[in-house]
């Protein structure tokens, strides 16, 4: 049953080890210290638009879950402290709720909750092989007044999970542009912790899909979940799974690379992002906003009182990299100087990037 899969998923989050081993690169970004910032910590402005919408900071809580009577109360738990902060908050996938009335009212919270700000409904792709339309997809958006939806890409959770189908044919994207022509909200093509490279940037793009949240490697491993599952169920995948659990590209250069061959994209930059330190990298290297999922998971089971105050330590973490920077507002920070080096250098070198025209890239009005 989906529903128990959703509820293992979200146990297993909380409390086995599923962060990957290997890391996202943003340990390779150095923000370039200032010892005059030019402005005082009050002044700084760490609001920015969130697809039209304006929200106090360059974070969101990307899409984690729903389906249950308890995963709708961690759905409003997120939503409440939420709305407060001022920050968008995506939905788990909305599949169960589509194929089981019942199931709606756990997604349908979130919006209750959080009125005003911008909300991100979620679906999978491989769903759009299997027969969802136009139909299903303002279904899914329509049952939590969502702003835009989020489609997973998620090939790699699905090879490993036990009973996972991994059907990627390139349908599924003619499709998803036929939908996106009559659908009333915009779409963001997401992955779910194994990154999206220029190769499938390009790809996207060139079905019309400028909208992305990386996801990438480094944060919460999804083949790892499945092969916590796989070994719970004594599956043959396990072995397999946990030979693929660093599998991605990470979180950095996923970034790097969507900039890179999407120069108009808005990238949601998430997997692994961690505290405001890394919030602050991920937009000075090329994101729009950046994401986070497991730790928000972690902090809400806690309660509204934990996660107020990650959010605030976070927020906190975020403006002290934009005084030491001199960065009084997010553009400014989005242009503010960085040292690529190490491991990140050399995976752009690998893959054709050089540094002087990303660092022109980086720059430019986005
Ligand atoms: C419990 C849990 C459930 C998730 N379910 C979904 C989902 O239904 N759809 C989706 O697009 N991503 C899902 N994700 C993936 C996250 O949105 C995110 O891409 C990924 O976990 C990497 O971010 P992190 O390292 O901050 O956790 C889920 C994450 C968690 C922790």
């Amino acid at each position: 049953m989906i529903s128990n899969r959703k509820v293992q998923h979200v146990e297993i989050c909380l409390y086995e080890d599923v962060e990957a081993f290997t890391s996202t690169l943003l340990e390779d970004v150095v923000l370039v210290h200032k010892a005059m910032p030019g402005l005082s910590f009050n002044e700084i402005d760490t609001s920015t638009y969130f697809f039209k919408k304006k929200i106090s900071a360059p974070l969101m809580v990307t899409g984690m879950t729903g389906g249950t009577q308890f995963l709708g109360k961690i759905n409003q738990t997120i939503a409440e402290v939420a709305e407060e902060v001022g920050i968008p908050m995506g939905v788990g996938s909305q599949r169960i709720a589509i194929e089981k009335e019942s199931a709606a009212e756990s997604f349908k919270v979130v919006r209750k909750y959080a009125p005003t700000i911008p909300v991100v409904a979620n679906l999978g792709a491989p769903q759009l092989a299997r027969g969802y339309g136009l139909k299903e997809v303002e279904k899914a958006v329509s049952m939590i007044e969502a702003d835009v939806i989020a489609i997973h890409f998620n090939p790699a959770q699905e090879l490993f999970q036990p009973e996972g189908e991994p059907e990627y044919p390139m349908a599924i994207l003619e499709k998803l542009r036929d939908i996106s022509k009559s659908l009333s909200v915009p779409i963001i093509i997401k992955e779910t912790g194994t990154g999206i490279s220029m190769e499938v940037a390009s790809l996207m793009s060139s079905f019309g899909f400028k909208n992305f949240d990386v996801s990438g490697q480094g944060g919460t491993s999804w083949v790892a979940v499945e092969m916590v599952r796989d070994k719970a169920m004594g599956n043959w995948k396990a072995k397999s799974a946990s030979l693929f659990a660093n599998w991605g590209v990470p979180t950095g250069a996923s970034i790097v690379e969507t900039r890179y061959s999407v120069p108009e994209a808005f990238i949601v930059g998430s997997g692994g992002i961690r505290n405001g330190l890394d919030v602050a990298k991920a937009i000075a290297l090329g994101a729009d906003v950046a994401g986070m999922a497991n730790p928000v998971l972690k902090r809400a089971m806690e309660g509204k009182d934990s996660l107020r105050e990650f959010f605030k330590r976070t927020i906190f973490e975020l403006k002290s990299a934009m005084m030491l920077t001199g960065s009084k507002d997010v553009e400014s920070l989005k242009r503010t100087s960085v040292v690529i080096w190490k491991g990140l250098k050399e995976w752009m070198e690998s893959r054709g990037i050089s540094l002087s025209t990303y660092e022109k890239l980086r720059k430019r009005e986005r």
